[in-house]
């Protein structure tokens, strides 16, 4: 039974283009990049379905109807791993999405950056807080994030953002928060997208989980376009901080970027140690292929 929450609705923004990943993702989406033997989409909708949402919203756009294909139920392929008894397989594909989970397709016209992205599933989240989750920062947690922030939200009744500290270097790939105090609950002052090093406020940086008041719409409705010419969530933020208290929560877990290549192999690495059939023999090959290599003697 799903856990009862006030946050109902996740938010699934996967129209854009991967162009890191290509040409792997020319006809498949990033967010169906396996990380053993999960899609990187179906690790988001198990973290915000154990969050207790039930709405589940994906922004789409062009190549995404393998995502479709993926949380819909295919009869002929049950039919016959019925008929081959495969019995467990069978259980894991009809678990893929449970009966009271909610599929919301909507189509992002053009991949005009994030908040764009946000702002298109506006009909579909109406005046309730919810969930953004972006599938390529996937988090190793015991406790799911969005949970762990749908607890701050229940005392803070506010805008929670997923926050982690990034070395200085890095602070021109991420938002970045400015905060007020200590701890992990912080209140954000300001916000800024993608700031150099030597201009960013902190190195305190956002990552792809947020918990968000619906004014947020309001806002990424008047917003034009911002860094690399596109509509931001950053900017939408920034305004509604104006407004509102917005936390930046430093989350408990280990987050890999899967949006770029050396993060996703890194994933796949820990994953694969991490599953419970595959990680022992999977251990045992790779300290046979990382073995130091024997120093080549010389001949005098
Ligand atoms: P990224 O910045 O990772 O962009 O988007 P991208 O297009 O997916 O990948 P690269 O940089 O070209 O390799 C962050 C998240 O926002 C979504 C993406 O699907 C991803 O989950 N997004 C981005 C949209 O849904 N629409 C957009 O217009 C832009």
């Amino acid at each position: 039974m799903a856990r009862k929450s006030p946050i109902e609705t996740a938010v699934f923004p996967v129209a854009g283009r991967g162009t890191r990943f290509l040409p792997a993702t020319k006809a498949s989406p990033k967010e169906m990049l396996p990380v053993v033997d999960k899609p990187l989409i179906q690790y988001a909708v198990e973290e915000a379905l154990a969050a207790g949402a039930r709405r589940l919203v994906f922004i789409t756009g062009a190549s995404k109807r393998a995502i479709e294909d993926h949380f819909d139920s295919d009869r002929e392929l049950e039919n016959m791993l019925q008929a081959q008894g495969k019995s467990e397989l069978l259980k894991q594909l009809r678990g893929v999405l449970p009966s009271y989970a909610t599929c919301i397709y909507i189509r992002q016209p053009a991949p005009l950056g994030l908040g764009h992205a946000v702002l298109c599933a506006a009909p579909a989240v109406g005046d309730q807080p919810f969930f953004v989750h972006l599938a390529d920062d996937l988090i190793a947690a015991d406790e799911p994030v969005l949970a762990q922030m749908a607890q701050v939200y229940a005392t803070r009744r506010a805008s929670v953002i997923g926050c982690e500290t990034v070395p200085r270097r890095d602070t021109d790939k991420y938002g970045i928060v400015a905060t007020h105090g200590k701890g992990d609950v912080l209140r954000i002052e300001s916000i800024v997208e993608k700031p150099k090093p030597a201009l960013a406020p902190s190195n305190l940086a956002v990552v792809g989980r947020y918990l968000l008041s619906p004014t947020i719409f309001n806002h990424l409705s008047r917003i034009g376009r911002g860094a690399g010419g596109e509509i931001q969530l950053t900017d939408g933020i920034a305004r509604l901080l104006v407004e509102e208290a917005v936390y930046a929560y430093r989350f408990r877990g280990e987050r890999y970027d899967c949006g770029n290549k050396l993060g996703y192999l890194e994933a796949t690495v820990a994953f694969a140690l991490a599953h419970p059939e595959l990680g022992s023999a999977f251990r045992a090959h790779l300290q046979q292929i990382v073995k130091p290599k024997r120093a080549k003697r010389t001949s005098r």
